[in-house]
C-alpha cells in the first residue's frame, strides 16, 4: 500500500499553481489557557503546507480538535492558527476562518491569493463531520480543486473530511507526513529489519491486542511493562496484589503466553506502593504483597530491559508504545526514563527506532530524549495501533494510487 500512494511530488508543480487545495491535517493538540502545548503534529504538517504554498497553491487546512458536541469555544482552532503562523515560513500569510463550511468560508476562499494559507474552524463543530453526511461532504469538497490527506492519525475514522468529501475529488493525494507514516508502519508490519523488538507498556491491553497479534509472530522479543505487565504476570500465576488487572483480557494473555512465551519478557521486580499518592514506596521482587500495587518496573528489570533495547549492535528495529509505569509521578518514572534513553542509544548505534502514541512521545520528552534521537515518531495513537493490526484505514484507502 505504501509505495502505491501518490504524494505531492508525484504530480507536476504547475498543477498546484493557483489551485485551491484542501489539506486534511490533524491539529488535535493539547491547548491550555488559549495556547498550544506540544505542537509536534503542527510541525509535522509544515513540509506539506510549505511545499504547496511555494508552488502557488491556495492552501486550505481542515482539522478537528477534541470531541466537542456542536460549537464549543473551548475547542476553537484559533490558538492553532496563531501557533502555525509563528512556525510557518514568514513570507506566508495564515488566516483563520470562523467556520469550515458555508458562505463566510466560500467568501474567505474567494479572496485567497496564490501561496496563502487558510485554517478552517474545527470540523467537529458540525455533527455532520463524524456522520460523514453527504450534504456536508459536498459543501467541504466545493471549496477546493485538489484533496490532500496529511492526517495519518485520523485516517482510521470514516468521517466527511477523511473519507466522504475526499471521494468527491478527482485528485486525492497523500501528504508527506502521511506517506512517511504509512511507509514506516508498513515496513514494521510486513517486513521489519531483524532483530525486531517491541516494547509495550501503558494501561489498556484491549487497544493493543490487534497490533500484538500481528507483531508477536514477527518479533524476536516483546518486552512488556506498565500496567499491562500485571495482567501477564497474573496469567502466569504470579501474585500481583492490588495492581491493575485487565480481567476481561486474561484469556487472550494466557493464549499469547502459551504461543509466544519464549519471546515475551516480563518484569521480575517492581516499585510498589499502597496507592500512587503513597510516599513510602517499596522495591519488591517476585510476588507483590496483598494491599500493594506495582506502579513501575524495578531496577533489576530496568537493567534487563535496557540491555535488550539498547544492545542491538546497530541493526534491527525497535517499536515502543506505552510508558513502563506511572511516569507522571516522579517516584514511578524510572523505568520509562531508562527505556527512553535506551531507545536513543539504540538509534545512535544505528537501529531503526519508532515510537507511537501521544503519551509515549510525552514520556520520551520528559526523559530528556529529543525527537531527533528516534527514527520516526508516529503522530497516531489509535490509528497507529489499528494500522498495525491490519484494520482498514478509510483515510488512506480513499487516496489515489500512483
Ligand atoms: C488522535 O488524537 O488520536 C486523533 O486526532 C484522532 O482523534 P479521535 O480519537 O477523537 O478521533
Amino acid at each position: 500500500m505504501a509505495s502505491s500512494l501518490r504524494t505531492l511530488s508525484d504530480i507536476e508543480d504547475a498543477r498546484f499553481d493557483g489551485r485551491r487545495v484542501l489539506v486534511r491535517v490533524d491539529f488535535n493538540v493539547s491547548i491550555s489557557n488559549g495556547s498550544v502545548g506540544e505542537d509536534y503534529r503542527i510541525r509535522m504538517a509544515i513540509p506539506t503546507i510549505e511545499y504547496l504554498a511555494k508552488r502557488g497553491a491556495k492552501v486550505i487546512l481542515a482539522s478537528h480538535l477534541g470531541r466537542p458536541e456542536g460549537f464549543d469555544s473551548d475547542y476553537t482552532l484559533a490558538p492553532v492558527a496563531k501557533r502555525l503562523s509563528e512556525i510557518v515560513d514568514r513570507k506566508m500569510a495564515v488566516r483563520f476562518a470562523s467556520d469550515c463550511v458555508g458562505p463566510a468560508v466560500a467568501n474567505e476562499v474567494s479572496q485567497m491569493n496564490r501561496g496563502d494559507i487558510l485554517l478552517l474552524e474545527n470540523l467537529r463543530f458540525h455533527k455532520e463531520e463524524e456522520a460523514n453526511d453527504a450534504e456536508f461532504c459536498k459543501q467541504l469538497a466545493a471549496i477546493a480543486d485538489i484533496y490532500v490527506n496529511d492526517a495519518f492519525s485520523t485516517s482510521h475514522r470514516k468521517h466527511a473530511s477523511t473519507y466522504g468529501a475526499a471521494r468527491l475529488f478527482d485528485t486525492r493525494l497523500a501528504g508527506f507526513n502521511l506517506k512517511k507514516e504509512v511507509e514506516y508502519l508498513s515496513m514494521m508490519r510486513e517486513n521489519p529489519p531483524k532483530p525486531f523488538k517491541v516494547v509495550v507498556g501503558g494501561v489498556k491491553i484491549k487497544d493493543k491486542i490487534g497490533a500484538l497479534e500481528h507483531l508477536l509472530p514477527k518479533a524476536d522479543k516483546v518486552i512488556i511493562g506498565g500496567a499491562a505487565a500485571y495482567t501477564f504476570l497474573k496469567a502466569k500465576g504470579v501474585k500481583t496484589g492490588k495492581s491493575l488487572i485487565d480481567h476481561e483480557h486474561l484469556p487472550w494473555v494466557t493464549k499469547a503466553l502459551t504461543a509466544f512465551g519464549d519471546k515475551i519478557m516480563l518484569p521480575t521486580d517492581h516499585v510498589a506502593a499502597v496507592s500512587p499518592a503513597d510516599t513510602s514506596i517499596s522495591m519488591v521482587k517476585g510476588d507483590i504483597p496483598d494491599g500493594m500495587a506495582g506502579f513501575d518496573i524495578g531496577s533489576e528489570t530496568i537493567e534487563r530491559y535496557s540491555a535488550e533495547v539498547a544492545g542491538t549492535n546497530g541493526s534491527g528495529m525497535i517499536f515502543w508504545n506505552g510508558p513502563m509505569g506511572m511516569f507522571e509521578v516522579r517516584a514511578f518514572a524510572n523505568g520509562t526514563v531508562n527505556i527512553a534513553k535506551s531507545m536513543a542509544l539504540a538509534y545512535w548505534r544505528g537501529a531503526k527506532t519508532l515510537i507511537g502514541g501521544g503519551d509515549t512521545l510525552e514520556a520520551m520528552k520528559k526523559s530528556g530524549v529529543n525527537e531527533n534521537e528516534v527514527s520516526h515518531v508516529s503522530t497516531g495513537g489509535g490509528a497507529t495501533l489499528r494500522y498495525l493490526a491490519g484494520d482498514e484505514m478509510p483515510g488512506v484507502s480513499v487516496l489515489n494510487g500512483a
